[in-house]
């Protein structure tokens, strides 16, 4: 205890000749925080005024004062007060006062900071511990939330801050990272495809960028791993949305259209109430399927802009598509029942846009443009052909990751065929 000469009996704290106004009262508090209701604190003071202070703030605060016996005979005063019941926090031995987290090689890794009450994973988060980080003690009476995801099951992520930690260390800047300065004119009809193409995909990046999103404002701090996650990858999807846009102004081909075929399925993804099946919607298929359009885009860009951007923004994608592979493997390995759920989710979305025509066709036809370089009758054929394998390997590996979380082949070659031809 701070100025002290305590005992296991007689805590002690010396005042000197502070008074009230001077942090009498602050000295005395910090003090009886560290004690039980029923220990007396004693007080050695040498201001004259700390005898009446001491004693209104004890009556005010619950506090017990007790007799002042005789002074001692250095002169000074001797103050007791025995604590109230009223806790003000909890005594430190509650707390987690003394425990650390080890640091590995001058690095505080997020993984490394489960000790203590911080490391106690509830099976349901508690609405009243609200913005509280895990392992504070909070107050009663303090608010319920209406956080929609409290269950460990669903929110909690084993690996969440590795994929934390690979996602701060692997931040890039969209301004300065890809080199523009190298950017060349292009063939007409071969910048209007890449334009087009940035054009689609910022589009979609926009979607990946609200359904998180969405999804913090709703998932229980206590999961603070998996929010943290989830904030990293809104600001990767914010990275990408404005180079794919820069990308399409940087060359004079400007942003190009926008079907409502794409828009319809980027809202069906919004509006997804359940954050399972919107992370399996959006992550595990549709970014999925990203990871093999990005390639493709990277293996036929025409410029090393256009090739730098697809390669950056795949990286970050393989990220997302990994943290939603882990979470949702280990959610359906708890409950396998779910995997009705997540075949009803690709269902009804595929039946809720039946309505709309598939692939936006300038999306199509711009695939095929790239991957020839141009319009020219020479190449075209290879082109559509590179397209052609683009969407077979799509289905292919949508399969592989299907199977990877828990369907079996068939059912995953089914889901694969009904997802969206939008890609995301
Ligand atoms: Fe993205
Ligand atoms: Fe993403």
């Amino acid at each position: 205890m701070n100025s002290t000469s305590s005992t296991a009996s007689r805590p002690s704290i010396d005042a000197k000749r502070l008074t009230a106004s001077e942090g009498l009262l602050l000295l005395v508090t910090r003090a009886l925080d560290r004690l039980k209701p029923g220990q007396v604190l004693e007080i050695l003071s040498d201001e004259p005024s700390a005898h009446h202070d001491l004693a209104a703030w004890c009556r005010l605060n619950a506090h017990k004062w007790l007799e002042t016996p005789a002074a001692p005979a250095a002169g000074r005063q001797v103050f007791h007060i025995e604590k109230g019941s009223a806790l003000r926090i909890l005594i430190p031995a509650e707390l987690d006062w003394g425990c650390h987290a080890e640091i590995k090689d001058g690095r505080f890794d997020t993984r490394d900071w489960l000790v203590g009450h911080a490391a106690e994973i509830r099976k349901t988060a508690l609405q009243s511990d609200g913005f509280a980080p895990r392992g504070a003690i909070v107050e009663e009476g303090s608010p319920d939330f209406t956080f929609d995801v409290v269950d460990r099951e669903l929110a909690w992520n084993e690996s969440a801050a590795d994929f934390y930690e690979q996602a701060t260390a692997g931040h890039w800047d969209g301004s300065r990272d890809i080199p523009w300065q190298k950017m060349t004119a292009l063939d007409a009809e071969l910048e209007r495809a890449v334009c087009q193409l940035m054009t689609f995909l910022a589009e979609n990046e926009f979607s990946a960028l609200y359904v998180p999103a969405k999804w913090i404002a709703r998932i229980h701090p206590h999961f603070s791993e998996t929010v943290l996650f989830l904030s990293t990858q809104v600001r990767d999807e914010a990275r990408h949305i404005e180079v794919f846009v820069k990308r399409a102004l940087v060359n004079g081909g400007g942003l190009q259209f926008s079907s409502a075929s794409t828009q319809a399925s980027l809202k069906s993804l919004l509006d997804q109430e359940d954050f399972i099946q919107a992370s399996f919607l959006l992550s595990v298929l549709g970014e999925g399927t990203f990871l093999d359009l990005l390639r493709f885009v990277e293996t036929h860009a025409p410029e090393p802009v256009t090739r730098e951007i697809a390669r950056r923004t795949r990286l970050d994608e393989t990220r997302h598509v990994h943290f939603a592979l882990t979470h949702i493997r280990s959610v359906l390995k708890a409950e396998p029942a779910l995997k009705t759920k997540l075949r009803a989710a690709v269902l009804n979305r595929a039946s809720a846009l039946s309505g709309v025509k598939g692939l936006n066709p300038l999306i199509d036809e711009s695939l095929a443009i790239l991957a020839a370089g141009g319009l020219s009758p020479d190449r075209l054929p290879e082109g559509l052909r590179a397209r052609a394998g683009l969407y077979a390997m799509m289905h292919e590996n949508r399969v592989k990751r299907l199977v990877a979380i828990g369907f079996a082949e068939h059912e995953a070659a089914e889901l694969s065929a009904m997802h969206t031809p939008n890609f995301m």
